[in-house]
């Protein structure tokens, strides 16, 4: 299996102007060489209002940039959403959709990421899939009947779109809403056992298997031994992409 491996930064509602260009500044200087012929892609994911400035940061770098969000229509009245058109307009190639703190904090359900991850793809954007359960789910012991429906929900309705054959650029994020911002990590045999199911349904409707990342207080303590699984592709790391060392140092674990 050839598939690609990413470290992508979530830096969720953080930064402003100045630290944000100390951060990717010393994050640029910082890369380990290898990367430059390795075949792992590292990706910031910043608010919306920072792509512009992250755009000129990492011009001619290899770092590349995405948002945290979308919305689900085209255009029109929809005050304060940004479109997937907007976001390729800036040259954005990367967008996360569905993230636990979007649905819980927004109500957003399978149906309206469904959605999203329609009009991303329609606007050549690569959406960053994310689903997981609660600790309540877990230990009701329906973890892999919760991230079948929220997977199964995106990828027939996408099956049964116009973005048929743009299915296979979703990456797709398993992230336990209980190790998110928390400090506990999935072991590497619990990450495993869930990405282990998730590609056998996402091979039933995509013709290439896609990466699956891990998200969830991944640390460079901890990175090494995840992405040693066979089925964990990278991560998508939310704290420790806010520093650099940290950053790095999960980076050059994938290299
Ligand atoms: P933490 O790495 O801070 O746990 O966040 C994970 C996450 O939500 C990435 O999207």
């Amino acid at each position: 299996m050839n598939i690609q491996n990413y470290v992508i930064g979530n830096w969720k509602m953080n930064g402003n102007w100045e630290t944000n260009a100390k951060l990717i500044n010393s994050i640029k200087s910082n890369l380990p060489h290898s990367l430059n012929n390795s075949s792992t892609k590292t990706v910031v994911c910043v608010p919306y209002i920072y792509l512009i400035q992250c755009k000129g940061l990492l011009n001619n770098s290899i770092i590349e940039y995405g948002a945290q969000d979308v919305s689900a229509h085209e255009n029109g009245a929809y005050t304060g959403e940004v479109s997937a058109g907007m976001l390729a307009d800036l040259g954005c190639k990367y967008v996360i959709i569905g993230h636990s703190e979007r649905r819980v904090y927004h109500k957003e359900d399978n149906e309206l990421i469904a959605d999203k991850v329609n009009i991303a793809l329609k606007y050549k954007l690569i959406p960053i899939l994310c689903v997981g359960e609660t600790l309540e789910q877990r230990e009701e012991g329906i973890t892999n009947k919760i991230v079948k429906q929220q997977l199964e929900t995106v990828l027939q309705s996408i099956q049964n779109s116009e973005q048929k054959s743009n299915i296979d650029n979703i990456i797709i994020a398993y992230e336990p809403v209980w190790a998110i911002g928390t400090g506990k990590t999935a072991t590497a045999e619990q990450a495993h056992t869930v990405h282990a199911y998730l590609r056998e349904i996402a091979d039933n409707y995509m013709h290439k298997s896609p990466s699956i990342l891990y998200g969830g207080s991944v640390k460079p303590s901890n990175a090494k031994e995840l992405f040693n699984m066979l089925h964990i592709n990278g991560g998508l790391i939310g704290g420790a992409s806010l520093n650099t060392q940290d950053f790095c140092d999960i980076i050059s674990t994938l290299n």
